[in-house]
């Protein structure tokens, strides 16, 4: 088996929502009857139980790792690039995880459009893409359209990390984060630890580490 058995379901000018080899890719554009064309839970994973979604998951390393070790919930990846949703859906293939999907779009949009409700019991969202350059800092996906949605679809008490070595990044979401009246942040003031046994490693975070970058890990909860 190999990442490129992963065909796209559809012409490319012909993308539609659609759920293919366990993968369920979301259109640029088109989101009429988003909701209803998303699958039930138990139709997507084939079963029911708890959820947590990680999103932004490159090439899949963490969440393959953290579904292996944690067969008790169901593990989503949502990453917008088709390449390296195909290195996720491969990697979870060889390790034969029946508890870890694949979401094949971009967060804000299938977040907005196909998620339902509460349904996410832990979020997180590691090494997300930090556009250092300020004139791009907008292009962050830690934003009040996307921290908002967040927050609709994560149950009470669900918990959100977010993992960077790019401190004005770690701030922005920070700030965003405290801005947005369900969340709390989880740690006191600074608001942040820089070590978490047995978190997990991912390509990014192997690579920040391996340049002597300070990882900061941000958790906050939902009230
Ligand atoms: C810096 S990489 C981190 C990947 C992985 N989490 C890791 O730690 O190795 C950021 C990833 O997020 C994806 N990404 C960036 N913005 C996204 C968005 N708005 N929606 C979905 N994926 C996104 C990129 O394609 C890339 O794979």
């Amino acid at each position: 088996m190999k990442a490129t058995d992963l065909k796209y379901p559809s012409a490319w000018e012909e993308r539609r929502p659609a759920l293919h080899e366990g993968v369920f890719f979301v259109p640029t554009y088109y989101h009429e009857h988003a909701r209803e064309l998303f699958p039930e839970w138990k139709e997507f994973f084939g079963r029911e139980a708890p959820l947590a979604i990680e999103f932004c998951s490159g090439n899949g390393t963490w969440i393959c790792e953290r579904a292996t070790a944690d067969g008790e919930r169901n593990w989503l990846a949502v990453e917008m690039k088709f390449e390296r949703v195909r290195k996720i859906w491969n990697r979870g293939r060889c390790k034969g995880l029946e508890n870890l999907r694949t979401v094949c779009g971009e967060a804000l949009t299938f977040a907005t459009h196909y998620l339902p409700e509460g349904c996410a019991e832990e979020i997180f969202i590691n090494f997300p893409d930090p556009w250092p350059k300020g004139k791009h800092a907008k292009n962050r996906l830690l934003q009040p359209l996307f921290v908002e949605q967040l927050a609709r679809v994560a149950k009470r008490e669900a918990r959100c990390t977010v993992v960077t070595d790019h401190h004005p990044y770690a701030a922005q979401a920070l700030q965003q984060m405290q801005a947005h009246p369900a969340w709390e942040p989880i740690y006191g003031d600074p608001f942040y630890i820089t070590d978490w046994p047995g978190y997990g490693s991912s390509y990014f975070d192997e690579l920040w580490r391996s340049k002597g970058c300070e990882v900061r890990y941000l958790s906050f909860v939902r009230k």
